[in-house]
């Protein structure tokens, strides 16, 4: 064993993870081996000690289902298999959605003896590998959370901080698909000339190198919503990361996240997205259209799919929406682009998507409070005029043809949306 893995292995959290910040930065092994937290004259060259996300993972963005939206930190084994069974029945696995995900408060607060975490035996008596292996069985993955600091951010399970490479393999040795790794209880004042967002680069670098280590294919979701500006660090080392704070189950709340998500659409690429956090759909907060709305903003935004809701007894309106295969092409198109704004001027907002086959998705979205007539242009979509274009509407399933112009009645908090195929053909003689 080297010297630097000694002192590793043996002094406080502190230098453990002082060590990830030394190697990140690039200073010197002997400075490294000391123990203590990062200089002062540290600075960032913007390397990373983990290298980009595992390639062949999240290609497409991420589909499943967490119960955080709807049950917060009441979760235990018996929900988790009824969601996995209610993929199933309800068609969503057909759809697409794949993990099965625990969110916080699955653990409890202390770990044990070997300074493993512990999975709270009331909620998880036969702990976590059982439900892991009957997601499997059921042809689903499995999704798990943790917290990079010294606490899950609801106050009732440890944190990994100084345990990333424990946690990490214990995830692996239960079956462990997906991890979301969580921002509550950073411990700032251990990184004293570091800013935030230098040091949530630190973390998540290290828990990559974690997972990685495990040699188990899983995707990495830097769940920091804490504003330290994951997106301009954690596309490096993740497979998604969070744009905004939580989402709550109400229409301002979608908009806000919406809104500024939408922003870092250069960001998004086949194993990487932007995450405006997970859908509400059919939590009871909105409308069934605002809940489309979400749905489809969502999709145009390549933004991972992850219900939320009660899905074994969710109404046949919120089934159709999350199952609406249409709109869930758009968000899972191979190509990996996200959908961007063209216009937006007084909320009411017209986004395009080009998809991998030359199709253009089109969002109609009318923020305010009263219905709007939308219209928008194929110049303004970014496509060549001279054309006949074909537009389905993917929430009715009506094609109607359109050689310029797209104008559209869009209710209150709703939206249009198209699927514009780019046949090439010149419009029919005569017209
Ligand atoms: C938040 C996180 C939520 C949920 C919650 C659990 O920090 O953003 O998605 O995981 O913690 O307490």
């Amino acid at each position: 064993m080297s010297r630097r893995r000694k002192v590793a292995a043996t002094t406080a959290t502190v230098t453990v993870v002082g060590l990830i910040a030394a190697a990140f930065v690039g200073i010197s092994p002997q400075w490294a081996t000391t123990p203590r937290p990062v200089a002062a004259t540290t600075t960032l060259r913007g390397g990373d000690a983990a290298g980009p996300p595992p390639v062949g993972l999240a290609t497409t963005p991420p589909m499943g289902w967490n119960g955080f939206n709807r049950f917060y930190t009441h979760v235990d084994a018996a929900r988790v298999r009824a969601a996995a069974r209610a993929l199933i029945s309800s068609g969503m696995k057909a759809a697409g959605y794949t993990y099965v995900n625990v969110d916080g408060g699955w653990d409890l607060y202390a770990r044990d003896a070997q300074g493993a975490l512990q999975p709270n035996p009331k909620a998880f008596p036969g702990g976590i590998k059982p439900v892991a292996d009957f997601v499997h069985a059921l042809g689903l993955k499995f999704g798990i959370y943790a917290s990079a600091g010294t606490r899950n951010c609801a106050g009732t399970s440890a944190g990994s901080y100084g345990h990333y490479w424990q946690d990490a393999a214990s995830f692996a040795s239960w079956g462990v698909d997906f991890v979301k790794f969580d921002w509550c209880g950073i411990p700032y004042r251990d990184f004293p000339h570091m800013s935030r967002s230098q040091i949530g680069q630190v973390l998540a670098s290290e828990m990559a190198q974690a997972i990685a280590a495990t040699g188990r294919p899983i995707v990495y979701d830097v769940n920091d919503w804490t504003g330290d500006s994951p997106w301009t660090w954690a596309p490096r080392v993740s497979h998604m990361w969070r744009t905004t704070p939580d989402i709550h189950d109400r229409y301002a709340s979608m908009v806000w996240n919406f809104s500024h998500n939408v922003t870092h659409f250069t960001l998004a690429h086949p194993g990487g997205w932007n995450d405006p956090d997970m859908l509400e759909v059919g939590n009871g907060g909105m409308t069934d259209v605002e809940y489309r709305s979400e749905f489809s903003l969502w999709a145009e935004m390549a933004a991972p799919l992850i219900a939320g809701n009660d899905l074994p007894t969710m109404s046949q309106a919120t089934q159709a929406i999350l199952t609406n295969s249409a709109v869930i092409a758009v968000d899972q198109d191979p190509m990996g682009l996200q959908g961007y704004p063209v216009a937006s001027a007084g909320g009411h907002w017209v986004l395009t998507k080009p998809l991998m086959n030359g199709d253009r998705a089109v969002v109609l979205f009318n923020q305010t409070d009263k219905p709007a007539t939308i219209t928008t242009s194929m110049r303004q979509l970014g496509l060549p005029g001279g054309l006949e274009y074909m537009l389905v509407d993917l929430w009715n399933g009506t094609a109607t043809d359109s050689e310029e112009e797209i104008s559209a009645i869009v209710p209150a908090h709703g939206v249009v949306m198209y699927r514009i195929s780019t046949s090439g053909s010149p419009p029919p003689t005569g017209q």
